[in-house]
């Protein structure tokens, strides 16, 4: 194994700055469309129709932050956001928070533009309490999304919330990596289990944990479960977790794969081919259907075998529809909801996704 191949390095390197490059550039563009007077999606007033809350239809805006701007899965949430915008005519100013002082700072400018409300992945679950108490000092709503804040005695804050099924979305990724293992004829003894978690993060957790019960309520041996901790919840964070899992069992020729999302996953198959291993030795199996979909369109394979396609369509639509209502009529949205995901694979990822309205 070759952990440290300078090729590997330089290119996860590349990779990093240019993604810090591109995150800049998609925080200056949430900043811009912030500061402009119009955000990204532009209110004609419709019907000036006064709202419960006071505020008439066509003078609604509403903020869309997120903390890991540069990441598909977001921007895909922007999108739908954006639709939700034009369909109800409102503006939604997006803006990148990959720390508490930018989440901290985009609701301030959120409140000095005349904001109502924002949808938030915070880009830290225990900012919660802060987040919220400088909301309600500038008298706005918050509705969460993907990671739910974490507030005093590390309980769920009371603040509503969608995400995924984690545990179920986790079992089913664990049920499909035995199915693809059962049907390649691996032997369990030769094979090893590469877990990436990030468990901090409640929804991280709860999706490792889900795929881990099933190979082992599968009859996978618990033994043969090797967890790697990602410092942080990307492909880089996947692949230097990976990598440490791989020095340690070196022995191990087959691997299935699973983590809290695609760029975990993605990150471990990188790692991987970086020790020679490719389509034939790994079976990995991604949460989210955005990154690692970039994999099924190559010409070859990868160890990327498939990902529950999860729904940005819900998370950015539905949750921008929710705060909207409960600006605008005083609806206000229900706690906690779930949504689910499907396995999509090379063969099929293409209409999958576009029945989810997502190109390819
Ligand atoms: C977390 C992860 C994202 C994505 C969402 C889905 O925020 O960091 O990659 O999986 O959950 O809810």
């Amino acid at each position: 194994m070759n952990i440290s191949s300078p090729k590997v390095n330089v290119a996860w390197r590349f990779g990093l700055t240019a993604s810090l490059f591109t995150t800049s550039l998609l925080m200056l563009q949430g900043c811009n469309k912030g500061t402009s007077p119009t955000g990204s999606s532009v209110a004609s007033n419709p019907s000036g129709s006064s709202a419960a809350s006071g505020a008439p239809a066509g003078d609604i805006k509403l903020g869309f932050l997120v903390k890991q701007p540069e990441e598909p899965w977001f921007q895909n949430e922007w999108k739908f956001a954006d639709q939700a915008a034009s369909k109800y005519k409102f503006s939604l100013i997006k803006i990148g928070a990959p720390d508490g002082e930018k989440a901290l700072s985009a609701i301030d400018n959120l409140a000095a533009q005349g904001a109502q409300g924002f949808v938030i992945c915070t880009p830290d679950v225990k900012l919660g309490p802060a987040i919220v108490a400088k909301a309600q000092a500038d008298n706005l709503k918050v509705f969460t999304v993907d990671d739910r804040f974490v507030g005093t005695g590390g309980k769920s804050m009371n603040v509503p919330y969608m995400g995924i099924s984690a545990r179920e979305i986790g079992k089913n990724v664990g049920k499909a990596l035995l199915a693809e293992m059962k049907k390649r004829g691996w032997k369990t003894s030769e094979v090893g289990v590469c877990a990436m978690t990030f468990e901090e993060l409640d929804t991280a957790r709860e999706r490792t944990d889900g795929a881990i019960e099933a190979l082992t309520a599968g009859g996978f041996p618990q033994g043969q479960i090797y967890k790697g901790a990602q410092k942080t919840s990307d492909t880089p964070g996947g692949f230097d977790a990976a990598n440490i899992v791989l020095t340690q069992h070196g022995n191990v020729k087959k691997w299935l794969v699973l983590g809290m999302n695609d760029e975990a996953v993605l990150g471990a198959v990188r790692a991987m081919e970086g020790s020679g291993l490719g389509a034939a030795d790994v079976i990995g199996i991604g949460i989210g259907g955005s990154t690692g979909v970039e994999d099924f369109k190559k010409a070859k394979p990868t160890g990327f075998f498939g990902s529950m396609l999860i729904s940005p369509r819900r998370h950015g639509f539905e949750t921008t529809e929710m705060l909207y209502k409960w600006v605008k009529d005083g609806k206000e949205p229900p706690k906690e909801t779930f949504t689910t995901g499907q396995l999509i694979t090379r063969d099929n990822y293409k209409e999958k996704m576009k029945a989810e309205g997502l190109d390819n």
